[in-house]
């Protein structure tokens, strides 16, 4: 069984657990001890072999439990013991046998599950194997053995404490995630034990519990509500500020990005973004003299306004979209490398705010388009200009980042692209977005709900850049012709031909090239009758692929060389856990058992080489993607990468990603998972170099969440 698989089984198992081990428990309490039955009754043989399993109190030794069991009916003769269920009744002995067959046997597939994952070097077995299972299995073992031995008060409290233990194993399992604060371990070793105890004095004394006991469970209660209170309190929604260093991001600006070039000789050269060495800058796998080439840029200008609007689909079908200029997607921006790229951003919107986060592009932190980080949202009526050199070529997108999981799902997005060169043959950027729950696919018309059609002649060298828009992967490829990938995330890499397909994670952007055959060549992404298909004007169209997916990590056969030594180490836990968000404790998507804003920032200092562990803990994939920075992607569970350079990766269940990250854009950034309900239900975190400051704070307009 896949580890994808096994995490949410052990997830279900820990839930189980406690469901069969807390029915035991209740069972022991209420279950009649046969032989203190007030009148006794035949037993057929099936019964006899039942109360074997059972507790059974020696005549004589009135106990608690005793009590509590014989007490609703006790003395109710034949009655006693007998359930109906479904017309047919069944001894209540025999249900409580299953109950606790069942408990015993889904214990030990607990531990088997935890035994799979550790041997498989999961992160995560080392906190069942010291905290959760030390405490189940102890008391499980020895309620068998109890009842074995018929010493049922043993018995009890044995199933008792086995069920206090599995419900706190399933805390650990959906609420204390890791790392496991250790006080918080603490807190439920001593709840289990403490509960251990207070249960044996339950069962064995004679008489109502004593007011030491009932002082002390008041006290309890009393604590656990106070801290319950207090953490919802503190968790409470405010206005927050991220970063608070001395130099203000907004002047980080490069200073030829504010003021309009006037020749090519005026030009400050850009140090702080050129390449020192082919390892340190994603931009240059490949590219270097094309850069040098295009810095002689012009000025281009764009104007993106956003409003409601409906836009209508190849079919016909009209959907009501959030559009940039009337269009979803929005304009495609298209410049040279070297120019100066300036977009006046505008709001009609009547009830949101928005802004352009640049998705991938190194963009100066003040450009990055991040509320109440990098700027505050545009207000309806508001503008606000972006002003950036496109040094770097590649392709890109654009999209709103406030609310983006309801603005940019419905609309407000759109590509960008930097040529190193004028693009040859058919070169154009491919937007895949799900509008109102149907895929489409946008090259140089209409969004195309079905397969959009494109005339090419034969022995025209196409690239597709296609940009997934999307909250989760698609699965592209072109069939009909083979064909390489030439860049990930703008980035170039060198790799075979393949007819394979390629999982594209949400945000990610793959650079597709063939030369068009003299037959119709179809680029897929993974629905039937979707896509784009390129004709030489007849012919049948090619079936979909249904060859493998390829690893992009370990695509092609060279890549940058890896730094020797790194400056810092970092883990990044993704994981699924009721955590406080806004006060309330709710399931949500974690980073190192926190949510947003209350994950602790990543800092970095610049010039800084970081290695960042990923690993996702929850039964969902999560593509991540850090903004600013590209990250040199090591290994992928402990397969070493190629290396290439992304910006949007998935992580899938079970699965550890070793990325680097050199800090040479300095800011405070966002990184989050792209699957942007997980981002809004806390999936995210920021990347800060020290000693920058923002001055704008997040709550209030501003949710880049
Ligand atoms: Cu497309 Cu914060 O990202
Ligand atoms: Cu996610």
């Amino acid at each position: 069984m896949s580890t994808a698989a096994l995490i949410p089984l052990d997830r279900l198992l820990a839930i189980l657990t406690a469901v069969v081990w807390c029915a035991t428990a209740a069972s022991r309490l209420t279950t009649p001890p046969k032989r203190s039955a007030a009148t006794p009754r035949p037993s057929t043989p099936a019964e006899e072999s039942t109360t074997a399993l059972l507790p059974s109190t020696p005549p004589g030794r009135s106990t608690a439990a005793s009590r509590l069991a014989a007490s609703p009916e006790g003395s109710s003769g034949a009655a006693t013991g007998r359930l109906v269920m479904g017309g047919a009744p069944i001894t209540r002995g025999r249900a409580s046998a299953v109950v606790f067959v069942a408990a015993l046997v889904v214990t030990a597939l607990r531990v088997a599950a935890a035994v799979v994952l550790a041997g498989r070097g999961w992160w995560f077995a080392g906190e069942k194997v010291l905290i959760a299972l030390p405490l189940l299995v102890p008391p499980a073992v020895g309620a068998g053995v109890a009842t074995l031995l018929r010493r049922p008060v043993l018995a009890a409290v044995c199933s008792l404490t086995a069920c206090y233990a599995a419900v706190a194993g399933v805390v650990v399992v959906l609420a204390v995630g890791y790392p496991p604060a250790p006080y918080l371990a603490g807190v439920l070793v001593a709840g289990v034990l403490l509960g251990a105890a207070a249960t044996w004095s339950m069962l064995t004394r004679k008489g109502p519990p004593g007011r030491a006991w009932r002082i002390a469970g008041a006290l309890v209660a009393a604590l656990a509500l106070a801290w319950t209170g207090l953490s919802m309190w503190n968790a409470r929604p405010t206005e927050v500020r991220l970063a608070t260093g001395p130099t203000d991001l907004t002047t980080l600006r490069p200073a030829d990005t504010t003021t309009q070039p006037t020749n090519a000789a005026a030009q400050p050269t850009d140090t702080t973004r050129q390449p020192t060495d082919a390892t340190q800058q994603p931009a240059d796998a490949g590219q270097g003299t094309a850069r040098e080439a295009g810095q002689a840029g012009r000025m281009r200008r764009f104007t993106l306004t956003a409003e409601k609007g409906t836009i209508t689909l190849a079919s016909g079908r009209r959907v009501e979209a959030l559009t940039f200029n009337g269009t979803s997607p929005g304009p495609a921006i298209r410049v040279r490398q070297g120019d100066l790229v300036e977009v006046r951003l505008r709001n009609h919107l009547a009830d949101r705010g928005v802004t352009l986060h640049w998705h991938g592009y190194r963009v100066p932190n003040a450009d990055d388009g991040v509320p109440g980080l990098t700027q505050d949202a545009v207000r309806p009526g508001g503008e606000f200009v972006y002003r950036f050199r496109a040094s770097e070529p590649g392709s890109y997108w654009y999209h709103t980042h406030e609310t983006p999981n309801e603005g940019l799902r419905q609309g407000l997005f759109g590509t960008f692209t930097v040529d190193p060169a004028t693009p040859e043959g058919l070169d154009e950027p491919v937007a895949l977005h799900t509008y109102g729950g149907t895929l489409t696919v946008t090259a140089d018309k209409a969004p195309a709900d079905g397969l959009a059609r494109q005339v090419v002649a034969p022995g025209t060298k196409v690239r597709l850049r296609v940009v997934n828009t999307d909250n989760g992967p698609h699965t592209v490829g072109v069939s009909g012709t083979p064909y390489t990938i030439e860049a990930v995330d703008g980035v170039t890499v060198t790799g075979p031909p393949t007819t394979e397909r390629a999982q594209l994670a949400a945000g990610g952007r793959y650079d597709l090239a063939f030369t068009m055959p003299d037959r119709p060549a179809l680029l897929s992404v993974g629905l039937p009758n979707t896509g784009l298909l390129l004709t030489p004007g007849s012919g049948a169209t090619p079936p979909e692929p249904v060859t493998p997916v390829l690893d992009i990590t370990r695509y092609g056969s060279h890549g940058p060389a890896v730094p020797a030594r790194f400056d810092r180490e970092a883990a990044w836990v993704l994981d699924r856990l009721i955590a406080l968000r806004g006060g309330l404790p709710l399931l949500s998507h974690t980073v190192n058992a926190e949510v947003w804003p209350h994950i602790p920032a990543q800092t970095v200092k610049q010039g800084e080489w970081l290695r960042i562990t990923v690993v996702n803990r929850s039964g969902d994939l999560h593509p991540m993607h850090p903004h600013g920075h590209h990250v040199l992607v090591l290994s992928r569970n402990g397969v070493r990468a190629v290396p290439l350079w992304m910006d949007s990766f998935d992580v899938a269940p079970g699965e550890v990603w070793v990325v680097a990250l050199h800090a040479d854009n300095p800011g405070v950034w966002l990184a989050h998972c792209h699957e942007l309900t997980h981002a809004a239900e806390g999936m995210t975190l920021h990347l800060a170099y020290e000693g920058v400051g923002s001055r704008y704070a997040l709550g209030g307009h501003n949710h880049p969440e």
